[in-house]
């Protein structure tokens, strides 16, 4: 029998798609050199051209022969954080279709920490492109049923890799020879970038801030399938207060409001937060809800989590 790898990489050269699990979040990938099947990424998430994608490579030569300039903060980003949660963004290199970068010039490479997903690149002898698995402006798929549930009328093989260790997209950078911006928050903070360019005595400013370039970085994204409601102090939910965040969003009652109970430990609480949320969704609910304490969550990786549910919010009180 082919193992799951082979399957994944002969699909690959064929032009099919293939779910390929992360420790983020699984990806939907395409060989990045076959102009079709990364047109059918687009297609069958129903993603517009113009939210770039990230291709995944295995290896830092690799990520070189993709990338026009390869400054020496790459370098030791790639260094530190390879095979790991960070997006480097470079100038792109001509063998970059303008359909994967929706036409920037720029591109964003990642190598994965997975092992199924590093071999399948391996064998196949090129970067794959890959957005997160899920239709556009859903929440992203922390395991290999997630993708299955969204794409079970297409043709895509879900290698299954377990449950995604992170369970957040990747801190998304670009880099330059005069400066690094953050563009997405992730599991890398800045701090741990700060340190890491420190060691390698680079002294470039770091801005974060979500660009407003890059056409993914929306206001709503990862919708869940109920309404999520954010409460920014600690009121009871009443009858009363669920009626009026009913009006608010349109909403005909079907079930109670239902509490997200985060973990307290952020590393738990980005793990879970995807699957949290779909199983929650899955209930008699009208609504979920939850509170955001501005007093707590200092910590960077609650930063993150909480970029993420501020895009997931369709209401926030
Ligand atoms: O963890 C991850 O990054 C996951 C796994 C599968 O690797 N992938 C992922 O891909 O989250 P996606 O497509 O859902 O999000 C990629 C983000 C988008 O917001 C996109 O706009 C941004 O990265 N991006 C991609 N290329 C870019 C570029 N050249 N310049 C600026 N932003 C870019
Ligand atoms: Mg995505």
């Amino acid at each position: 029998m082919k193992s799951v790898v082979s399957e994944a990489v002969s699909r690959l050269r064929s032009g099919r798609l293939v779910g390929l699990p992360t420790e983020t979040v699984y990806g939907l990938a395409a060989a990045f050199n076959q102009p079709n099947a990364v047109e059918k990424i687009f297609k069958i998430k129903k993603r517009p051209f113009f939210d770039p994608l990230i291709l995944h490579v295995s290896n830092i030569e690799q990520a070189k022969d993709l990338a026009q300039e390869w400054p020496l903060a790459a370098q030791a980003l790639a260094e530190k954080f390879w095979p790991g949660p960070l997006t480097i963004v470079l100038p792109k290199k001509d063998s970059v279709s303008d359909m994967i970068t929706a036409s920037l010039p720029s591109v964003g490479i990642r190598c994965p920490r997975h092992q199924l997903a590093l071999e399948v690149i391996d064998e196949l002898g090129v970067a794959v492109a890959a957005p997160s698995a899920n239709l556009f402006q859903q929440i992203s798929p922390s395991s290999a049923k997630h993708v299955l549930d969204s794409f079970q009328t297409e043709d895509v093989y879900v290698v299954d890799g377990g449950d995604c260790e992170i369970g957040i997209e990747s801190t998304v950078v670009s880099v330059s020879e005069e400066k690094i911006q953050i563009l997405r928050p992730g599991f890398i903070g800045k701090t741990d970038i700060e340190d890491c360019l420190n060691r390698s005595s680079i002294n470039l400013k770091i801005e974060s801030q979500e660009s407003k370039e890059a056409p993914g970085h929306m206001q709503t994204h990862y919708q869940p399938e109920k309404p999520l409601v954010i409460l920014n102090s600690k009121v009871k939910m009443t009858n009363k207060l669920q009626n009026e965040i009913e009006k608010l969003l349109h909403l005909e009652s079907s079930g109670p409001a239902v509490f997200v109970n985060l973990p307290k430990d952020p590393v738990i609480a980005a793990r879970l937060l995807y699957s949290q949320i779909r199983d929650l969704s899955k209930k008699e609910a009208s609504f979920l809800y939850l509170y955001k304490d501005h007093s707590e969550n200092e910590a960077e990786l609650w930063q993150s989590i909480w970029n993420r549910l501020d895009k997931a919010a369709s209401l926030q009180k």
